[in-house]
C-alpha cells in the first residue's frame, strides 16, 4: 500500500521512515522546500548510523530511502490507501488541509490525523466522508517509541478503524484503542507528572532537583518532571496543559501552574533554548538534590497516586481498557510500571488513603478520588489484565 505523510516536520519525517521500514511506498509532503530538504538529510543520517550500528546493511539502507519521495504538490498522494498528518497543531488550518485533501486522494483511502490535542471530530467534519477519518498518534521520535494511540471519531467506521489499526500492528507498533477525548490516554494520564511536580515546588516543598531526583532515583523513572518538561519545551507543555485544562471545562485535576507559564514567558523554555528550570550554559554545573528520602518519598507517593487516579478514571471512563491503558504508559513515555499494576501491588485503598487525605486538608477537588477506585476498595478488588 502506498502511505502519504503531510508534512515533513519531526513527527512527519519520523513516520515516513517507519513506513518505508514497514516496506511501503510513501510520500512525503511539506508546503516548506527547506524542511523536505532538511527530512531528506535527517533520514540519510539516521540510515548511515543503523548501518555502522549493523542494524542494516547499505543495500536496505538504500532501498528504504529510495521508497520515499519528497513532494511538494499534494496530488502526488493519489493512489494512496493511507494519508497521514503531521502538521501544525492549529484546528482551522488541519481541517482546511483535510477538506484539500479529500478532494485528491481515491475514495478508498484512509485520512489520518497525528494530532496531540485536538478532537477527531472536528477534524472529520471537514470532510465529505468523514467515516474514513480517524487519530492515529505516533510518539516522539516515532522510530523509536513503539505506542501507537489509535482514536476513532464519532463518524469513524469501523472498517476505517479495524484497516488502520491492522496496518500499524504491522509495522510492529503497539497499538492501544481509546476515545476521541482531551489528551487521549497518555497526555491525560500523565498530566500530573507535571502538574503536581509543579505544585509541591511552589509550596516550597522541594527544588526541581530535589523532585527530579526522588521521581528517578526512587521512583525509576526514566527522567525527572523538570527535566522532561525542559526536554520538551515549557512552551510547548505549558500549552498542551491549558488546552487540556480548557477542553476539561476547567477541572481543577488539570489546573495549569504559575511557574511554567512565567518561565515560558521568559522564553525559559528548556534545552531548546539554553535554560528552562535548570541552565543549560556551557561550564554551569546542574544543582545538586538534597537527598533527604523521607522528603523524597512524599514526593514520589504524592504525584504516583495522582497519576494512579488518573489511569483508574481512565478506565472508569471507559477511555481505554486497563490493559492498554498500562501499555500507554510504559509504550508511549517509559514508565517503569503500568500504573494499575503498580497501584494493584501497592494496594489500592493505601492508594486511596493517599488521595483522601490530601483531598480533606486542601479542600480541593483537584484530589479527588475516582469513584471507580472507590468501588474497588470497597469490594476489595484488583485490576485484571
Ligand atoms: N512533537 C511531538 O512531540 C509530537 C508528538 C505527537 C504528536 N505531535 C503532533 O504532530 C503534529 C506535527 O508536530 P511536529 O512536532 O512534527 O511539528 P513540526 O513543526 O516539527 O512540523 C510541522 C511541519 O508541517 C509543515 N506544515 C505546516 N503547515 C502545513 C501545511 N498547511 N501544509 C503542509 N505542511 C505544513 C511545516 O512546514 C513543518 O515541516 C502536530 O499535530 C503535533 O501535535 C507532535
Amino acid at each position: 500500500m502506498k502511505i502519504g505523510v503531510l508534512g515533513a516536520g519531526s513527527m512527519g519525517s519520523g513516520i515516513a521512515q517507519v513506513a518505508a521500514q514497514s516496506g511501503h511506498n510513501v510520500v512525503l509532503f511539506d508546503t516548506n522546500a527547506a524542511q523536505l530538504e532538511k527530512a531528506h538529510a535527517s533520514l540519510a543520517k539516521v540510515m548511515a548510523r543503523l548501518v555502522e550500528k549493523g542494524k542494516l546493511d547499505e543495500h536496505e539502507s538504500e532501498t528504504i530511502q529510495e521508497r520515499i519521495a519528497y513532494i511538494s504538490d499534494m496530488n502526488g498522494f493519489t493512489g494512496c490507501g493511507l494519508v497521514i498528518e503531521a502538521i501544525i497543531e492549529n484546528i482551522d488550518i488541519k481541517k482546511s488541509v483535510f477538506s484539500q485533501l479529500e478532494s485528491i486522494v481515491d475514495e478508498d483511502c484512509i485520512l489520518a490525523s497525528n494530532t496531540s490535542s485536538l478532537s477527531i471530530a472536528s477534524i472529520a467534519a471537514a470532510c465529505k466522508m468523514a467515516e474514513r477519518v480517524i487519530g492515529i498518534h505516533f510518539f516522539n521520535p516515532a522510530p523509536l517509541m513503539p505506542l501507537v494511540e489509535i482514536i476513532p471519531a464519532v463518524q469513524t467506521s469501523e472498517a476505517t478503524t479495524k484497516t488502520a489499526r491492522d496496518l500499524i500492528d504491522s509495522w510492529k507498533k503497539v497499538t492501544v484503542l481509546t476515545k476521541d477525548t482531551p489528551g487521549f490516554i497518555v497526555n491525560r494520564v500523565a498530566r500530573p507528572f507535571y502538574g503536581e511536580a509543579l505544585k509541591i515546588y511552589e509550596e516550597g516543598v522541594a527544588d526541581f532537583a530535589t523532585i527530579d531526583w526522588a521521581m528517578t532515583e526512587l521512583g525509576g523513572f526514566r527522567m525527572g518532571p523538570f527535566t522532561l518538561m525542559d526536554y520538551i519545551g515549557n512552551d510547548i507543555n505549558y500549552t498542551v496543559t491549558e488546552t487540556v485544562f480548557t477542553a476539561f471545562y476547567f477541572d481543577p485535576r488539570y489546573r495549569p501552574s504559575f511557574t511554567q507559564k512565567r518561565h515560558s514567558e521568559a522564553g525559559w523554555f528548556g534545552r531548546k533554548s539554553g535554560r528552562g528550570y535548570y541552565n543549560y550554559a556551557e561550564g554551569v554545573e546542574l544543582p545538586a538534590p538534597t537527598k533527604d528520602e523521607k522528603i523524597g518519598n512524599d514526593i514520589l507517593n504524592r504525584i504516583l497516586v495522582l497519576l494512579m487516579n488518573e489511569a483508574v478514571d481512565a478506565v472508569f471512563l471507559t477511555i481505554a481498557t486497563p490493559k492498554e491503558v498500562d501499555l500507554a504508559m510504559t509504550k508511549g513515555v517509559n514508565y517503569p510500571k503500568g500504573l494499575l499494576a503498580w497501584g494493584n501491588e501497592m494496594g489500592w485503598s493505601n492508594v486511596l488513603n493517599a488521595l483522601d487525605q490530601l483531598h480533606a486538608e486542601y479542600g480541593d477537588d483537584r484530589y479527588r478520588a475516582s469513584v471507580l477506585m472507590r468501588r474497588m476498595v470497597k469490594a476489595g478488588e484488583n485490576f485484571v489484565f
